[in-house]
């Protein structure tokens, strides 16, 4: 049984702020930003565009991208870490705007792990039978929930959604393997924090978190080939969670795999946690990199910590 990828669609918010931006804010400077982590702006969500609005958006645009009507949906999962409200979900909201028939939805929040459990979850439940097609939604308006005046951390965020149809027989591309981990012993390293009577707000140890995300994500990497048949060698694009361009480069090299086939786009969004890999999938396509034929790997690491790698044959 084949299942993957029939349709892809992104929706990054209008407002743009850059490194020079954020010097006004804290004490910062775009020399700092892009040396350290790859990034020189990313997009912050204003007015409607909130968490619901931003996976509505990405939704309708995979939706067209598989030539399904919304009505075909059967099953809907988002992942999430800024939803508005504890209850009703995102995805329910969803279901509700594109007027789909009663059907399972929910949320969960894997943060920037999310794509990995997204997609082991889709189709674990078309594997199953339980589902047909399912609209499987990241969307983070990270924005509101980072401390503004923390510069170790207010200059590394960005907010977007992106979402992906799940069925058999893919039209663009099928997931060979995804495979999903996590370990609440590193929860310290990143964690929503409350001080006083304010909301939380995000806080983390960089560097922890910096050198656990390259072994932990270059381990995934070669789990995921080792359980699918498949060697290093075979992969054609390394399409890691962007969450820094060092950390990317890094796990490239300890991969052995040239900086060339590893795609990344930081530098225009920042790190917009669960959404990243479904934004640098986008972009690599649209720019002509990820082609028809190409075997493309996947991993991620976020907050928990939760981690996993997807093997997509395109
Ligand atoms: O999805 C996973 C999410 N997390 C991440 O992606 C973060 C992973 N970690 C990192 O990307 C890196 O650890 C950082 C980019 C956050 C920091 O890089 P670093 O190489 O660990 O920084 P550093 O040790 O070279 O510099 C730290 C210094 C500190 O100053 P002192 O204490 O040495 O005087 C910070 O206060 O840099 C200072 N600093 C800044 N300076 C200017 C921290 N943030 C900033 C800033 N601008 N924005």
């Amino acid at each position: 049984m084949s299942i993957g990828i029939s349709g892809l669609g992104i929706y990054a918010p209008k407002k743009i702020v850059t490194n020079d931006d954020l010097s006004k804010l804290v004490d910062t400077n775009d020399e700092w930003i892009y040396s350290r982590t790859g990034i020189r702006q990313r997009h912050v969500a204003e007015g409607e565009e909130d968490t619901l609005y931003m996976a509505l958006e990405a939704s309708k645009v995979a939706i067209q991208d598989a030539n399904i009507n919304p009505q075909d949906i059967d099953f809907i999962i988002c992942s999430t870490v800024t939803r508005e409200y504890a209850f009703p979900s995102v995805a329910a909201l969803v279901q509700k705007a594109l007027e789909i028939p009663s059907i399972p939805a929910f949320d969960m929040g894997p943060a920037c792990g999310g794509f990995a459990y997204v997609l082991a979850t889709a189709e674990s439940y078309v594997k199953s039978g339980l589902a047909k097609k399912v609209l499987c939604i990241c969307s983070e308006k990270l924005s509101d929930i980072i401390d503004w005046t923390d510069r170790n951390t207010c200059v590394l965020f960005g907010d977007a959604a992106g979402a992906v149809i799940i069925e058999e027989n893919p039209s663009q591309a099928t997931i060979l393997k995804t495979i999903i981990g996590g370990d609440g012993a590193y929860g310290e390293l990143l964690r929503m924090e409350k001080i006083g009577d304010k909301p939380p707000v995000v806080r983390m140890d960089g560097m922890g978190v910096f050198k656990s995300a390259i072994r932990i994500m270059d381990e995934q990497v070669r789990e995921v080939c080792a359980s699918a048949g498949k060697t290093i060698e075979d992969i054609d694009l390394l399409v890691p969670h962007q969450a820094n361009a060092r950390i990317m480069s890094a796990v490239a090299e300890r991969l052995g795999i040239p900086v060339e086939k590893t795609y990344m786009n930081v530098a225009h969004y920042g790190n917009t946690s669960s959404v990243s890999v479904l934004l640098a999938l986008a972009d690599a396509k649209k720019e002509g990199i990820l082609k028809e034929g190409m075997l493309v790997a996947c991993p991620v690491l976020g907050a928990g910590f939760t981690w996993g790698a997807s093997l997509l044959q395109y």
